[in-house]
């Protein structure tokens, strides 16, 4: 019985997924295509053993209910037999706010969990146990430009990331305009479930998806920043179409949100290669290449507070203590 630390990176989806085929085992609808970021991460510790009780820890304080029962019950789908163990966590960057916290909180998690536990598991195996804390956390595992494939087993062990390219592929960045860090309104799972149930223009983005990975993929190997941009505007696009024309429908947009994707039109306009994304949160996110990345913060700093330039992060790392 030991304790490991882990520390992950979140990742932002290019080509998005939104939806679900098997809910308990996080099984995606569609595939898709994420770029890991630089400087944000998630650290965290599992006792595995050798303590009196469960117990989980977000920056110091006792986790809020649904979080620990959902962290508990992750290392519980680890082992069904484990011992009592301290989960501690720690984010410097806001979580549960669009920024792809849970991405790089499970992966940390999975990860700390398999070395304190003395498994040992491929990158492809801790990622089909990270897909089953958070979808996205399955593409953490990896630095860099990564996919994540539907699979077709009903067991989902076949359903997990795969590296594209190095983060030192390609020299763009990630311009994150904060327009809110409050908690979103709605959480993901909810809201995919609906939008599933009740969105007439769900269907298109799921018959889309495919080709747009596809294409995204090529893209990202020639180093097209236009076309790529051009996939993900429309991934993005039609992911959020889909919630908008749910019933009730899913808004995550704030007037601020708008003001953002007006100004990413307006760069491009004026030549500035800026493309946006978004996911279940108010804040936009634009890929430009890093030698442009001051001008569209710039820009974007005119209705936001706080914006932020990121770039390609690397892979996962684990440390062993005892
Ligand atoms: O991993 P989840 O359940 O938080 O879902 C995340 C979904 C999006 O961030 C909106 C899109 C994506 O592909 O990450």
């Amino acid at each position: 019985m030991a304790v490991a630390t882990a520390v992950a990176h979140p990742n932002i989806a290019l080509v998005k997924y939104w939806g679900k085929r098997d809910i308990p085992l996080n099984l995606p609808a569609v595939p898709s295509l994420s770029l890991t970021l630089d400087r944000y991460t998630t650290t965290t510790t599992v006792h595995w053993g050798n303590v009196s009780e469960d117990s989980v820890w977000v920056d110091g304080q006792a986790a809020a209910p649904a979080f620990r029962k959902r962290a508990l019950h992750f290392l519980s789908v680890l082992d069904a037999r484990r011992p009592s163990c301290r989960i501690e966590t720690t984010n410097n960057f806001p979580t549960a706010a669009g920024l792809a916290s849970s991405s790089s909180g499970f992966a940390a998690l999975a990860l700390a969990a398999l070395a304190a536990s003395g498994r040992s598991m491929t990158p492809a195996e801790a990622s089909v146990l990270a897909r089953q804390g958070s979808g996205s956390a399955c593409r953490s595992l990896w630095g860099g430009f990564v996919g994540w494939s539907m699979g077709i087993r009903p067991d989902g062990t076949d359903c997990h990331g795969y590296p594209i390219s190095r983060p030192d592929h390609w020299d763009v960045a990630m311009v994150m305009a904060i327009v809110s860090s409050d908690k979103k309104s709605i959480g993901s799972t909810q809201a995919m479930i609906r939008t599933a149930e009740t969105s007439p223009l769900y269907l298109p983005f799921v018959e889309q998806a495919r080709d747009d990975v596809i294409r995204a993929t090529q893209a990202i190997k020639d180093r097209n920043l236009d076309t790529l941009g051009t996939i993900m505007e429309s991934s993005t696009f039609k992911m959020h179409a889909s919630m908008h024309a749910a019933v009730p429908p899913v808004m995550y947009w704030k007037p601020a949100t708008v003001a953002c994707i007006q100004t990413v039109l307006s760069l491009r306009e004026a030549g500035i290669s800026a493309y946006l994304t978004m996911d279940a949160g108010p804040n936009v996110k634009v890929l430009c290449l890093q030698r442009e990345a001051q001008a569209v913060q710039a820009a974007l700093l005119h209705h936001v507070e706080h914006c932020e330039i990121l770039k390609p992060g690397g892979d996962p790392t684990v440390t062993i203590h005892e």
